[in-house]
C-alpha cells in the first residue's frame, strides 16, 4: 500500500477545503491529520530552531482557505496564552511532545465585577507523537509549549480561514494586545495550486 506522506496529506487537504472549511469538513481534516504518520523525512529541511522563540514556517496557503505550517518549539519554549481570531486551529505533534494549557475566554465571560481577571485555566493536556488536538475561541483560548529540557518538539497547524495576527492575553489581568503572526521561513510558493501534486 502506498504510503500516506505529508504530500499526500497537502493534497487531501486541498481537495478537502477547496471551497474553505465548513462545519462539516472539520471531522474530515481531524481524521485526515490523523491519518498521516509523522516521518521527519517529509519536512527535512524545513525545521528552524532558534533559542529566542518558537519558529514558524508556513508550508501552504491553501488557496487563501487555510494556512499549514510547521512550528519548531525548542526546549522551554512555549507560546503566549491567545485567541484564534474566527478560526479553527488543527494541530498534531510530529516530534517530541507539546503541552496544551486551555483558558476561558475572558471574551465569553459574563464579568463586569472587574476589568482586571486573572486568566483561569480550565485543563492542562499533552499531545504525545501523533495525536491531532482542535480548538476554536468558543473552546478557549490556550497556551502550547514543549517542557522537556532536553528535546525539541515539532508541531504541524492548521488554521482556516488563516490569519495574521491574533490577540494574546496577560496571565495576571487578562488584558489583551493585538499581535502579528509572522513566519521564519515560507514555502508556500513550492505548493502547486492543484490539488493533485502538491510538491
Ligand atoms: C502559533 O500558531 O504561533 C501558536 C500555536 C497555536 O495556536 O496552536
Amino acid at each position: 500500500m502506498e504510503k500516506y506522506d505529508l504530500k499526500a496529506l497537502q493534497s487531501d487537504l486541498r481537495s478537502e477545503l477547496v471551497n474553505g472549511l465548513s462545519e462539516e469538513s472539520v471531522e474530515m481534516v481531524r481524521e485526515l491529520m490523523c491519518r498521516y504518520k509523522s516521518c521527519p523525512k517529509d519536512w527535512d529541511g524545513k525545521e528552524t530552531w532558534s533559542d529566542k522563540k518558537y519558529s514558524r514556517t508556513l508550508l501552504d496557503k491553501g488557496n487563501g482557505h487555510y494556512n499549514l505550517m510547521i512550528l519548531c518549539w525548542n526546549t522551554s519554549q512555549e507560546s503566549p496564552i491567545h485567541n484564534h481570531p474566527n478560526s479553527h486551529c488543527f494541530m498534531k505533534t510530529l516530534k517530541g511532545e507539546v503541552f496544551e494549557e486551555l483558558y476561558k475566554n475572558p471574551e465569553m465571560a459574563s464579568c463586569d465585577s472587574c476589568s482586571d481577571c486573572k486568566m483561569e485555566k480550565i485543563e492542562d493536556r499533552v499531545y504525545k507523537l501523533n495525536d491531532v488536538a482542535h480548538i476554536t475561541d468558543a473552546d478557549g483560548l490556550h497556551r502550547v509549549g514543549n517542557k522537556s529540557h532536553v528535546d525539541g518538539a515539532v508541531t504541524l497547524h492548521l488554521y482556516s480561514p488563516p490569519f495574521s495576527s491574533c490577540l494574546k492575553y496577560d496571565d495576571d489581568t487578562g488584558r489583551s494586545t493585538e499581535v502579528p503572526m509572522g513566519f521564519d521561513q515560507d514555502f508556500s510558493e513550492q505548493s502547486c495550486p492543484r490539488s493533485c501534486c502538491v510538491k
